[in-house]
């Protein structure tokens, strides 16, 4: 089935027949797996919806430094304060290259970081929730990086060249992020009673945060329709929520610990795990602003804007001294 008759649940997307000819080639070009690239022409709905999507996985970097940044100085090892540190680095690498992405469909760094501190732009839900033990380190490796990966590796083959090679090396850095999240669980659920404990109570508390992660259900999903017939995304919502369940399960299982969800099931009909959904009405509300971190997380970044102001300032009169040079140089 062609891309553009696929119909939306929530927002509907233009169907074939009332695309401007333009509009028309552009669907075919995706259709056929060609890569859009900056200098292309594209619908404005396209455009915008990169900014959205790439602008939000930005931020979500960014800010997802906070959590475990938090445990950098409080790593139980020197290995584990070195591996963590790289992790974190490798997040802010994630951030820049994906707002280095996000730009050139023409959009500046700085008006996104705007966006972000007024509340017209988010970031995952799932930062909106606290660290509380070395534990969590484990969890958010495993679990959330786990589900990062699950919806990033599709986006590699996304219609948008810059989007989608930004993330093949993201990929394979969260790849190793998740291995080491796995390795501290492994670590605390072969320790002692106490450990263990840390380790169920940390899978507890972030067990339906990182299932939240991929968007609520295909059916209140309002962009999934026509970014997928875009193939800005490449699977829905509820299909990664699914892979993400199928994966984790016998990984927790291994560790000897219990996914939270007393109606977990194997379903030998569907070659499914059947789970219980989040609660969605905490999810909406952490998108309002009121999870436990979002006041915190805001705060921290507006503070990182504030005093690395005069930095940029002194950065861009340092490149307008220097374009003066050249041009008087001429
Ligand atoms: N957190 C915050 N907002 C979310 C969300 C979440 N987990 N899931 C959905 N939303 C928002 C959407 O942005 C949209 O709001 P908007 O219109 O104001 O932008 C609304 O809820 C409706 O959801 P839709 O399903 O219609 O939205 P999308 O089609 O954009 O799907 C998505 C949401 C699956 C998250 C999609 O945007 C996506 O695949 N994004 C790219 C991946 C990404 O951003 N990942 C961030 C994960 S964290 C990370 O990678 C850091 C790493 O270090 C772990």
């Amino acid at each position: 089935m062609y891309a553009q008759m696929v119909r939306s649940t929530g927002k509907g997307i233009t169907p074939r027949e009332e695309m401007s000819a333009q509009e028309r080639a552009f669907q075919d070009r995706v259709d056929r797996d060609d890569r859009i690239e900056p200098r292309d022409w594209m619908p404005e709905g396209y455009r915008k919806t990169l900014i959205r999507q790439i602008g939000q996985h930005a931020h979500s970097e960014i800010v997802g430094q906070l959590p475990e940044g938090n445990w950098i100085t409080r790593a139980p090892t020197l290995e584990r304060k070195t591996i963590l540190l790289a992790k974190v680095q490798d997040e802010a690498g994630h951030g820049l290259y994906l707002y280095a992405a996000a730009e050139t469909p023409g959009v500046s760094r700085d008006e996104m970081t705007e966006d972000l501190l007024s509340g017209r732009m988010k970031y995952s839900s799932i930062f909106n929730y606290p660290t509380l033990t070395w534990a969590d380190m484990g969890a958010v490796g495993w679990l959330v990086d786990g589900a990062a990966i699950m919806n990033q590796v599709p986006l590699q083959r996304t219609s948008y060249g810059p989007y989608a090679r930004a993330m093949v090396r993201i990929c394979k850095e969260e790849s190793f992020h998740q291995r080491q999240g796995y390795d501290i669980m492994m670590k605390m659920a072969q320790g002692s009673p106490e450990q263990r404990r840390m380790a169920q109570d940390a899978l507890d508390r972030f067990w339906y945060p990182s299932l939240m992660m991929f968007g609520p259900s295909d059916a209140e999903s309002v962009h999934s329709a026509q970014s997928m017939a875009w193939k800005i995304k490449i699977n829905t919502n509820d299909e990664l929520r699914q892979k993400f369940v199928d994966q984790t399960v016998p990984q927790a299982e291994y560790l000897g610990l219990t996914v939270p969800d007393e109606h977990l099931t194997w379903n030998e009909e569907r070659g499914h795990y059947d789970f219980s959904q989040p609660d969605w009405n905490e999810f909406f509300d952490v998108l309002k602003g009121n999870g436990p971190c979002n006041t915190d997380r805001l705060a921290a970044r507006r503070k990182a804007w504030d005093e690395g102001a005069w930095v940029r300032e002194g950065l861009l009169a340092h490149a307008r001294k220097k374009a003066a040079r050249h041009t008087a140089a001429e």
